[in-house]
């Protein structure tokens, strides 16, 4: 792989601890907590990871989070990915959970967070990694179990940056979960929402207008909408993309025909990033590697996007000001 992409310092923006679960690890854990898994090696794990679409992923994926049940088990989730993490140039994470994935199984949001909490102080002390966890609410399910969740997360606010909206996009639109993100905002929880990512660029315009996202995730499909992306370029609002992710779930027939090097060129603000790697095939340098390979990225290109990550994160100024000079000297001093 181009060491370029892989040693450039980098922000992870859109990236689900729970799609960080290896098969070796989902192994593990079911083994340790004396729970059946319907595959009988990592192998063949990894055999079913074919995805036609978004749906046929989510299923898979909240079958493989089935195993986690404890706070060693979210701590263990998060200290692998981690160590990933710093392989890639990662200086910086902001990690979206999923509570209703796991409350609705009878865990403890206590234990989740605890958990992430242990493994976010770990590497930061060993590897100088920060990160921030970001809550994202199940869109297939109800606004009232959101909020119920948002009401139990609250004690645990300050372990908390954000939230997010995930899941089934299709028929799940920004506008049922109003009134959760104003609450969510007024407790001064930075927003952000999956959208344009198999839903139509309506959705995208929802997020923005009705939810009051910082960021969009994907948002892949504001080009089916010129004013959209307008909007969007002059308001450098944020797409946290994911090219492997995309490819696999069938947004775009190949990365060839990814479209966020043309967003790019249009001036937004394109970040690129990992989304699920434990099913994709890559972590967040292989995204940039496969995507500055098969659109043809420049060195400057490839610049840019590292820091764009910075600029979108929930740095504070004077941070993110501080990695963008750390890019400009990695640059400098390439080969
Ligand atoms: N989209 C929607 N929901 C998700 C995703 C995604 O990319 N990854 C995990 N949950
Ligand atoms: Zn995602």
């Amino acid at each position: 792989m181009d060491s370029f992409s892989r040693g450039i310092p980098k922000a992870e923006l859109h990236v689900h601890i729970e799609g960080t679960l290896e098969p070796e690890l989902m192994f593990e854990m079911a083994r340790r907590n004396g729970l059946p898994l319907r595959f009988a090696s990592a192998e063949e794990v990894r055999r079913a990871y074919r995805f036609s679409d978004l749906q046929s992923f989510l299923d898979i994926y909240y079958e493989g989070a089935r195993v986690l049940r404890t706070q060693t088990d979210f701590r263990d989730l998060a200290r692998a990915y981690f160590q990933r993490a710093v392989s890639d140039g990662v200086r910086h994470a902001e990690i979206f959970f999923d509570p209703q994935t796991h409350t609705a199984r009878g865990v403890a949001f206590a234990d989740v967070v605890r958990g992430l909490r242990e493994a976010q102080e770990e590497a930061e002390r060993e590897f100088q990694i920060t990160s921030k966890l970001i809550l994202c609410f199940l869109r297939h399910l109800s606004e009232e179990d959101a909020i119920a969740t948002l009401e139990e997360a609250l004690s645990w606010r300050d372990s908390i940056a954000g939230v997010g909206l995930d899941s089934s996009e299709a028929g799940n639109p920004p506008s049922k979960f109003e009134r959760v993100f104003a609450r969510a905002r007024a407790e001064g929880l930075l927003p952000v929402a999956h959208a344009g990512e198999e839903g139509p660029p309506e959705y995208i315009r929802e997020a923005l207008d009705r939810l009051e996202v910082l960021r969009i995730d994907h948002g892949v499909r504001c080009e089916e909408d010129e004013t959209l992306v307008s909007v969007l370029a002059r308001a450098r609002t944020p797409l946290t993309v994911c090219p492997l992710s995309n490819v696999k779930l069938g947004v775009f027939p190949s990365l060839a025909r990814h479209n966020l090097k043309r967003l790019l060129g249009r001036g937004l603000c394109v970040t690129v990033n990992s989304d699920d790697p434990a099913y994709f095939g890559g972590y967040v340098a292989d995204n940039y590697a496969a995507a500055e390979e098969a659109l043809g990225l420049t060195r400057q290109e490839v610049v840019e996007l590292a820091k764009n990550s910075f600029e979108a994160s929930f740095l504070r100024d004077d941070e993110k000001k501080r990695y963008i000079a750390e890019i400009e000297a990695f640059a400098a001093g390439a080969p």
